[in-house]
């Protein structure tokens, strides 16, 4: 078998076989195929796509290319949870915590930033000595005592996940319907846990752009997770406009402790608690309504904070920032955006404000590029709120000036200024389990 004849035959719209899948999986995780190859193939499979059987396969040979964990040892029902990404999207780290205070043990593996969008593991590392690959008794340890752990995806686990995700990330084939599929199931088959909660974004600033797509890719997931008895709901959500106020990674974290300690962005308090009350859901923790109420609790009465903070602890992290953001590292540079009319914040290019805040230095344009944690953007505006000239859109953080000069031009093309007021947006487009589709 020969990888340019794979190459070939899904160029022209071909099917692939397990044996070719198979091939490709493993010959790119064992080093026998070059990153060229790969890379024309991912391409291929971007503009030809594939069918239910290539995608299911894929999925399985990816999830079996490395260790598969097991959970066994935490006791309860273990909820796993995965975002298709976004910008701004920190939900990871609200809902995770916000669950384990509920009593659903979350034991998960992470991912780093994707193209225009954030990753819930730099994230992390953003919080001085937190250490994101322990070993796998201290990965069950964390689990089992503190009730919810996220690190990255170290050692041996869908190790084709991890080459891929690195090479599509700078090829510009992440989004995808079969590659988004395959690279998140795998993670969450390998990952093992009983059930799983995806929150697939849409919009903008997602890899979906309409409702329709990523109800179609959660279709599909939830489809993957049933057909190897993971019981697998799908949340397809708002990505018009970034999730809170802060996209980058510091600034990320300091809103996480803000929506943990219950006055952080309405829009983040919403989607998170709505997505954690699912994973309680799925826990059988109870109705879903009693499930909102557990979690609100959670939050008003701290245990939520109390768990992240926990959390990070036992990953080596310094507390002392959780508690105090101030106290998180700082930007060197920092200039506000104003706006150049009057008017109202009619539509925002989400996409644009990922891509502004990778290049004010938040995430990586090839896949050596080291992060700067520090950098990204605080908006004071959002779709539907109004502005007068000169007032602040935002305020943009980097290590240099000519990386503000560039984050503020494509920052301020990100913003649609009109004299009417946009119509309200939904945070929720619809809900997908084996049951069926419902649409909101
Ligand atoms: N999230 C993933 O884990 N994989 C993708 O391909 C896209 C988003």
């Amino acid at each position: 078998m020969r990888m340019y004849d794979i190459i070939e035959k899904k160029r022209d719209g071909g099917v692939l076989s397990d044996a070719e899948i198979d091939f490709f999986v493993h010959g790119y995780v064992a080093g026998e195929i070059p990153d060229y190859q790969m890379s024309a193939l991912f391409m291929a499979i971007f503009f030809q796509g594939m069918d239910a059987r290539e995608t299911a396969h894929l999925t399985m040979a990816m999830a079996q290319s490395g260790d598969m964990l097991d959970l066994s040892s935490i006791p309860g029902i273990k909820v796993d949870k995965h975002s298709t990404g976004g910008v701004g999207d920190k939900a990871t780290l609200v809902c995770v915590p916000l669950a384990a205070a509920v009593g659903v043990p979350v034991a998960k593996i992470s991912g780093r930033g994707l193209g225009h969008t954030g990753g819930t593991v730099d994230k992390m590392e953003s919080v001085p000595g937190v250490q994101v690959a322990p070993s796998r008794e201290r990965f069950l340890e964390i689990a089992r005592t503190v009730g919810c752990v996220v690190v990255g995806q170290s050692g041996n686990l869908d190790p084709a996940d991890k080459k891929f995700y690195a090479l599509r990330d700078v090829t510009a084939t992440v989004n995808s319907m079969p590659l988004i599929a395959s690279s998140v199931m795998s993670k969450k088959i390998a990952a093992g846990a009983d059930r799983i909660l995806l929150e697939v974004t849409c919009g903008n600033g997602a890899f979906m752009k309409s409702v329709d797509e990523a109800v179609e890719l959660s279709r599909q997931m939830v489809e993957i997770g049933e057909n190897v008895g993971r019981t697998t709901v799908a949340l397809v959500t708002d990505m018009n406009v970034p999730l809170g106020c802060c996209v980058g990674n510091t600034l990320e974290i300091a809103e996480v402790c803000d929506v943990l300690r219950g006055h952080g962005p309405q829009d983040t308090v919403d989607v998170c608690s709505e997505l954690a009350a699912n994973m309680a859901y799925l826990a059988e923790k109870g109705t879903l309504g009693e499930c909102r109420a557990a979690v609100r609790r959670a939050i008003d009465d701290g245990s939520a904070f109390g768990k992240f903070c926990e959390m990070i602890a036992a990953l080596g992290g310094d507390v002392r920032t959780l508690y105090d953001t101030s106290l998180l590292p700082q930007a060197a540079c920092m200039r506000e955006v104003r706006a150049p009319r009057d008017g109202f914040v009619f539509a925002m290019d989400t996409e644009r404000v990922g891509t502004a805040s990778v290049v004010l230095g938040a995430g990586r344009a090839t896949k050596e590029d080291a992060i700067d944690y520090t950098a990204g953007i605080r908006l004071a505006r959002k779709t539907g709120d109004p502005v007068a000239a000169g007032e602040a859109l935002g305020t943009i953080y980097a290590s240099r000036e000519d990386l503000l000069d560039a984050g503020e031009r494509i920052l301020l093309g990100a913003y649609d200024i009109r004299d009417e007021r946009p119509a309200s947006h939904a945070h929720f487009y619809a809900r997908i389990s084996r049951e069926g589709i419902e649409r909101f």
